[in-house]
C-alpha cells in the first residue's frame, strides 16, 4: 500500500516537472552597426515580431561599422550554439568566408540588409537597392529637366547597397548626357559625409543642382554643409530609407526634395528565420519593395507612418500586456502546478493518513486481543504457577515426607538384619543371602539420602556451611576407612601430600560425602592388585587446594565421561559409573564451595578425578561460614553408606558341608571374539572361578559340552555360531540345559533384547557393561542354582509344581529322582546304573546333578532314602530294621548311624518325637 502511494507521489511530481517549458531556440543576429535610427528601426521590428513567438532568445551583437569585430562576434555567437544566424554584414568582401564557413558547417544563415560575395546562406531578406538607384535618378533626372551637375555621396564603398544604388542611379542617368554627376564616399555616416564634401572647391559646390545622398543621415550632412555655405538653396536633396524622424520629416519641410524607402526588413528577417527552424516554406530571396516619396506622398506617407507607429505602439501595449497576462498566466500556472502537487501530496497523504489509521486501529484492534489474550495468559500462568507451587510444595514435603518414610523401615530393616548376620548361626547360603539383603537395603539408604540432598539443592535449602578445618587430617581420616578394604583386595591405596597441615574453609558433610562417593567408585572399578592413590595439593599461587583421586580401574568410554556429571543423562553410560546420583551430587556440593570438579577416564586404563577448592573464606558469603563446628555426621554412616556396597559377598568362610561343595571353585565359560574383552573378563573372574574362554561359538560349544561349566558367558555377535543360537542348542541338551547362560551384546533395542530371552538365556547384559554388575549377576545366579538346589535337597522328593527350574531340567529332576526312587530299596543300585539308564557319561551326570542339586550323586541317593525313612518312621507301621531295608540299607545300624548324623537324632528318638 505505502508503495503504490509512493508511486502516485513520484507520477505528481513527474507531471508537473513536463509542463516545463523546452529548450529554448538561439538566434544570433549580428548588426554591423546599431547605433543609428534605421538600425534601431530594424531591431524594433524584430523584436516586435519576436514577442509573437515563446522561447526563442535572440543574441545580439553590434560590430560598430567594423568588419573585423563583426567576424569575430559571429564567430562568438555560433559558439554559443545558436540554431540560427542573422547577419547584416558590414563589408561584403571581407564577411564572406566567416559567413559560407559557417552556412557550410549547417549552421542556417539569413542576410539582411547588405549582401556577401556569395551565395552560400540560407535566405536573404533586404531592400532592392538597384532599383532604389535607379528610381532615383529618373526622378532626378526628370526634376533637372535632363540638364545639371548632381553630386552623389555614395555609402561604404565594399558594402552592397551602395554599389547597388551606385549602379542603379548610373544606369537611370546614362541617357541624359547632359547631367553630369560627381561622387564622394560618405561610408553611410553624416560627419563622414560632410568631411567628404569639404574636399570639393566653393566652384564645383556653387555647380550642384542636386545631391543623391545614399542615405537620409548623409543627405542630411549635405544639406547642413550647403547651408553653412550658404549654397542651400539653390540645391535640391534627395535621400534614402524613409525614416519618419529625418527622410518624412525633411520632405514634409521641403528641406529635401524627396527620399527612396528603403525597408529594413527586420519582422521578414524573424518570420523567415522561424519558417527556417519550424521546417515551413520560405524564399531564399526577398527583395522589398520601394517608393519615392516627395511633397506628393509625403503626407500619407507621414500619416502611414504615423499609423503604423501608432498600431505599433498599441501592438507593444497590447505585447506588454500580453507579456503581463503571460507573467500572471505562468504565476498562475505555477501555482496551479504547486497547487496541483499540494493537492496530489495531500490526496497521498490523506491517503496514507488513512491507510496507517486503519491500520492503527486493526492494530490497536489486534493489539487489545493479544493484551486481553496475555492478560488471561497471564491470570492462567499465576493460576497455574500458583497451583504448581502448591503441586511442588505437596511434592517436595511428600518426597521428604516418603523419603524419611523410607529411610525410617530401612533403618529398622538393617538394624536386625545385622544382627542375624553377627549372631545368628546362619546356613552358609541364608547369610550369603542376608548379606545380599543387606548390601540392598544399604544402597538403598545412599540413594536416598542423595536424593534428599539433591531435593534440597534443587530448592536452595541445601546451605554450605563452611568451618576452618585440617583437609588433611579430614582427608586422612577417609582416606584410612578405606585401608581394610584396600588390604584384602591387595590394592596400592595411598594418600600423598607434602602437606603437613592444610588449614580450608569448608562444609565436612558435604565434602565428606564427595570424597567417599569418588573414593567408593574407583574401588567398584578397580581390579583386586590395582592402584588408587589420593594427592593432596597445595596451590599457594592460585590459593587453591587440589584433591585427586586416580585410579587404574576400567575407566569410562569417551561419552560417558562427557555427561560423567549430568543427573541420569543416560543409564547406559551411567551404569558404568553407578546410579549416575553420586557423581551430579558431588558436583553441586564442590559447586556450593565455588571450587570445580572434573573428570578425565580412558576404558580399560583408569580414571582421574580432581577437585579444586579455592582456600580461605574471601570467596564465601557470611552466612556460608560458620565459626561453631557443626554436627558432623557420623563417619560411619558413610563409611558403612559406602563401604558395605564393596565388600565381597562371597568372602564369607563359614564352614558347613554345603560350603564344602562351594569351596570348589566354580567354573566359568567366556565366548567372546574381541580378545581384549575376553581377556578383561577372564582376568576379572579367574580369581574366583575356574575359566574356560572361547573366541568363537564352536569352540564355546565343544567346551560346554567337555566341561559342563557352573555358568556361561556370551556375546550375542559371534563370527560363526551366535550367542543365540548356542543359548538354544545348551538350553535344548538335557546335559547343558541347567547352566544359565548371560548374554553380551551391543545391541539395545528391546527387541534384541525379547529376542535374546527367547532364545532361553537367563540374563542379557548390554554393552558397555558394568563388570561389578556382571560379577554380581553372575553371583547372584550361582546363589539362586544353590537356593534352588536347597530346595531339591531340602524338598526332596521333588516337588514337581514348584516354579524355577527350566522345563528340561524340571524333566531331568523328575526323570532322575524317579529313577532314584524307583530303586530305594535297592542297595546294591550305583550311580553307574544311574548314567546307564539316563544314557549320560558319569561326568556330565555328575556335574549336572552337582549343579543342580548341590550334590554328588551318592549323597543324594543317600538323602532320598533317609527323607523317604522320615516319612516310613512317621507312619509307625514298619519297624526301623523294616524301614533301613526299605530304604536300602544293608543293615539297621548302617542306617541308623547315617541318620543321626544327618539328622543330629536316632531313628528312634525320630519316632518318639
Ligand atoms: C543605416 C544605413 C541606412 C542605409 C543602409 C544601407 O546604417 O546607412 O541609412 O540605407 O544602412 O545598408
Amino acid at each position: 500500500m505505502k508503495k503504490q502511494y509512493l508511486i502516485l507521489f513520484l507520477l505528481v511530481i513527474f507531471c508537473a516537472c513536463k509542463n516545463e517549458s523546452p529548450k529554448k531556440i538561439r538566434i544570433g543576429f549580428s548588426q554591423c552597426v546599431g547605433s543609428d535610427l534605421w538600425r534601431q528601426s530594424m531591431l524594433d521590428a524584430m523584436h516586435r515580431e519576436l514577442s509573437f513567438y515563446n522561447n526563442i532568445e535572440l543574441i545580439y551583437r553590434d560590430a560598430d561599422n567594423n568588419s573585423d569585430v563583426q567576424n569575430t562576434q559571429i564567430k562568438e555567437l555560433a559558439a554559443l550554439d545558436i540554431d540560427l544566424l542573422i547577419v547584416s554584414p558590414n563589408e561584403a568582401s571581407p564577411l564572406t568566408p566567416t559567413i559560407e564557413q559557417l552556412y557550410k558547417e549547417g549552421l542556417p544563415v539569413i542576410i539582411t540588409d547588405r549582401r556577401i560575395n556569395s551565395s552560400q546562406y540560407t535566405s536573404f531578406i533586404g531592400g532592392d537597392n538597384y532599383e532604389i538607384g535607379r528610381r532615383v535618378g529618373e526622378y532626378a533626372a526628370n526634376h533637372m529637366g535632363g540638364k545639371g551637375l548632381i553630386l552623389e555621396v555614395t555609402g561604404l564603398p565594399g558594402s552592397s547597397p551602395a554599389i547597388d544604388r551606385n549602379k542603379g542611379f548610373a544606369d537611370a542617368l546614362a541617357n541624359h548626357t547632359q547631367i553630369k554627376t560627381i561622387p564622394v564616399h560618405g561610408d553611410w555616416l553624416k560627419d563622414k559625409a560632410i568631411n567628404a564634401l569639404k574636399s570639393l572647391t566653393t566652384e564645383q559646390l556653387a555647380s550642384v543642382n542636386l545631391v543623391f545622398a545614399h542615405n537620409e543621415v548623409m543627405a542630411l550632412g549635405a544639406y547642413e554643409y550647403f547651408t553653412q555655405q550658404g549654397l542651400s538653396k539653390a540645391v535640391s536633396f534627395i535621400g534614402v530609407d524613409g525614416l519618419p524622424g529625418i527622410g518624412l520629416k525633411y520632405v514634409s519641410n521641403k528641406i529635401f526634395l524627396a527620399t527612396a524607402l528603403y525597408p529594413t526588413g527586420g519582422e521578414e528577417a524573424i518570420k523567415t528565420a522561424m519558417a527556417i527552424l519550424q521546417h515551413k516554406n520560405f524564399q531564399k530571396e526577398n527583395l522589398l519593395q520601394t517608393v519615392i516619396i516627395d511633397s506628393s506622398n509625403v503626407r500619407i506617407m507621414i500619416q502611414q507612418a504615423f499609423k503604423i507607429d501608432n498600431q505599433q505602439s498599441e501592438i507593444t501595449r497590447q505585447q506588454s500586456m500580453i507579456t503581463n497576462q503571460r507573467k500572471i498566466y505562468d504565476s498562475q500556472n505555477t501555482a496551479l502546478y504547486v497547487t496541483i502537487t499540494c493537492l496530489a501530496i495531500s490526496i497521498l497523504l490523506g491517503g496514507m493518513s488513512f491507510y496507517f489509521l486503519r491500520e492503527n486501529k486493526r492494530f490497536a484492534k489486534r493489539l487489545l486481543a493479544k493484551n486481553e489474550e496475555i492478560t488471561k495468559q497471564q491470570e492462567q500462568l499465576v493460576i497455574m504457577s500458583e497451583q504448581a507451587r502448591m503441586a511442588s510444595e505437596a511434592r517436595t514435603k511428600f518426597f521428604t515426607n516418603i523419603s524419611h518414610e523410607f529411610r525410617t523401615p530401612l533403618t529398622l530393616i538393617l538394624a536386625p538384619l545385622e544382627d542375624m548376620i553377627e549372631q545368628g548361626r546362619l546356613h552358609y547360603n541364608q547369610k550369603q543371602s542376608l548379606r545380599l539383603v543387606q548390601k540392598n537395603v544399604i544402597r538403598l539408604l545412599r540413594l536416598i539420602n542423595q536424593l534428599m540432598d539433591f531435593r534440597k539443592i534443587e530448592l536452595d535449602k541445601l546451605k554450605l556451611h563452611a568451618t576452618e578445618n585440617d583437609l588433611v587430617a579430614f582427608t586422612r581420616d577417609i582416606v584410612e576407612t578405606f585401608h581394610v578394604l584396600a588390604i584384602k583386595r591387595n590394592i596400592d591405596f595411598r594418600l600423598i601430600t607434602d602437606e603437613k597441615q592444610l588449614i580450608a574453609w569448608f562444609d565436612i558433610n558435604m565434602i565428606d560425602k564427595v570424597l567417599f562417593n569418588l573414593l567408593s567408585n574407583a574401588f567398584k572399578f578397580t581390579n583386586d592388585d590395582g592402584q588408587i592413590l589420593v594427592n593432596l595439593i597445595c596451590n599457594r599461587s592460585e590459593n587453591t587446594v587440589t584433591i585427586k583421586v586416580d585410579d587404574n580401574g576400567i575407566g569410562m568410554e569417551p561419552e560417558a565421561v562427557d555427561h560423567a556429571f549430568e543427573l541420569f543423562y543416560n543409564s547406559e553410560i551411567t551404569s558404568q559409573q553407578g546410579s549416575g546420583l553420586g557423581l551430579s551430587l558431588s558436583k553441586e556440593l564442590i559447586g556450593l564451595h565455588h571450587g570445580s570438579i572434573g573428570v578425565k577416564s580412558t576404558r580399560w586404563q583408569g580414571t582421574s578425578f580432581e577437585i579444586i577448592l579455592p582456600l580461605g573464606k574471601d570467596h564465601l558469603r557470611d552466612n556460608e561460614v560458620m565459626t561453631d563446628l557443626p554436627a558432623r555426621n557420623p563417619v560411619y554412616e558413610d563409611e558403612k553408606i559406602f563401604i558395605t556396597e564393596l565388600q565381597d559377598t562371597s568372602g564369607i568362610t563359614e564352614e558347613s558341608n554345603d560350603q564344602q561343595i562351594l569351596k570348589e571353585k566354580r567354573s566359568v565359560l567366556v565366548i567372546e571374539d574381541n580378545s581384549d574383552l575376553r581377556k578383561y573378563l577372564v582376568k576379572r573372574l579367574q580369581d574366583e572361578y575356574e575359566v574356560f574362554d572361547a573366541e568363537n561359538g564352536v569352540i564355546g560349544l565343544e567346551l560346554a559340552y567337555s566341561n559342563i561349566p557352573d555358568l556361561i558367558i556370551s556375546d550375542i555377535v559371534l563370527p560363526d555360531k551366535n550367542g543365540l543360537a548356542i543359548t538354544h542348542q545348551l538350553k535344548t541338551d538335557i546335559r547343558t540345559s541347567h547352566i544359565p547362560v548371560i548374554l553380551l551384546t551391543s545391541r539395545t533395542t528391546i527387541d534384541n533384547q525379547i529376542e535374546g530371552m527367547r532364545s532361553m538365556a537367563d540374563a542379557y547384559l548390554v554393552k558397555p557393561f558394568n563388570v561389578a554388575f556382571l560379577n554380581e549377576t553372575i553371583k547372584n545366579m550361582l546363589i539362586n542354582r544353590d537356593l534352588l538346589r536347597d530346595h531339591y535337597t531340602s524338598e526332596l522328593p521333588v516337588d514337581k509344581t514348584a516354579r524355577g527350574p527350566k522345563k528340561l531340567d524340571r524333566k531331568f529332576i523328575n526323570d532322575f529322582t524317579a529313577i532314584v526312587e524307583n530303586n530305594i530299596g535297592n542297595e546294591k543300585f550305583t550311580a553307574d546304573d544311574l548314567c546307564k539308564i539316563m544314557g549320560i557319561s558319569r561326568v556330565q551326570l555328575y556335574r549336572k546333578v552337582k549343579a543342580l542339586l548341590g550334590v554328588n550323586i551318592n549323597e543324594y541317593m543317600i538323602s532320598v532314602r533317609l527323607q523317604r525313612a522320615k516319612h516310613l518312621l512317621q507312619e509307625d507301621e514298619l519297624t526301623i530294621s523294616e524301614v533301613a531295608y526299605k530304604v536300602g540299607f544293608s543293615s539297621a545300624a548302617y542306617f541308623s548311624t547315617v541318620f543321626k548324623s544327618r539328622f543330629n537324632q536316632t531313628p528312634s528318638e525320630f519316632r518318639e518325637k
